[in-house]
Order: structure tokens, then C-alpha cells, then sequence
């Protein structure tokens, strides 16, 4: 797992979710900081949570974003975020279940897990948003 680190290349030219992009990295930058400290599974639950919530309103933004735009490739985004919601979700059981194997799980998988969609599906969305 490593750092994500933000460029100006990820702005995809709206000021609203440029700015939720940035403030989604620092969080994933923050989970990941803290798996490397001494365990404290409620901290690492809580920031799970908030990221949870917040890219849960960072994709509807998005999604009526695109739908305000006619934008063509809605449905196969909209597709992956949901995925994405189901894998967060996914780390966070595994994590509450099992802290020490969960903890595993989001070190090999949290930061490609945004950055993934990020870079190719939110990259795609450069200048299509109103
Ligand atoms: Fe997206
Ligand atoms: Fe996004």
C-alpha cells in the first residue's frame, strides 16, 4: 500500500469535486498512516466510517453531475461506484470481524481500491461536468 498522491493531472476541471477528490486522498492517506502505528482499531473504525459516509456523497454528487450533463458513460460509472461501495464495506466487516486480517486487507488493498476508479473512470469525466 502506498501513498496516493494528488496532482493537478487528477483536477478534472470542477471545483466541487476536485476538492472532495483531495479531501477523499488525505483520508486514505490518514487510514493508511494509521495502520502503520500501533493498532487502535476503534480510531481506524471511526475513519473507515467517515470515508464510507463521505465517498458516499462524494458518488451521488457525482452521479447527478453526470446525469445534469448527459453525460454517456453514466451507467457503467454509476456501475462502479457501486462496486466500490460494496468493497469498502466489505473491508470495513472484514476489519470490525477480525482487526488483525482486516488490517492485512486494507494494507493490500484500500489505496488501489480508490485509486483505480480514480484514475481511470473520474479521469474520463475531465471537462464533461458543467
Ligand atoms: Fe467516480
Ligand atoms: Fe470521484
Amino acid at each position: 500500500m502506498t501513498q496516493i498522491e494528488w496532482t493537478e493531472e487528477f483536477s478534472v476541471g470542477h471545483a466541487e469535486i476536485d476538492r472532495e477528490h483531495e479531501a477523499l486522498i488525505a483520508q486514505v492517506n490518514h487510514i493508511h498512516n494509521q495502520l502503520k502505528l500501533p493498532m487502535d482499531s476503534t480510531a481506524v473504525e471511526s475513519c473507515l466510517a467517515d470515508l464510507q459516509d463521505d465517498i458516499s456523497a462524494h458518488f451521488a454528487l457525482e452521479e447527478l453531475l453526470m446525469l445534469e450533463a448527459g453525460y454517456g458513460e453514466y451507467a457503467s460509472h454509476k456501475q462502479d461506484h457501486d462496486q466500490l461501495l460494496d468493497e469498502i464495506q466489505d473491508m470495513i466487516f472484514h476489519f470490525s470481524e477480525d482487526s488483525h486480517n482486516g488490517k492485512k486487507l486494507l494494507m493490500d488493498r484500500l489505496s488501489d481500491w480508490f485509486s483505480r476508479h480514480f484514475k481511470d473512470f473520474d479521469a474520463r469525466l475531465h471537462d464533461q461536468l458543467g
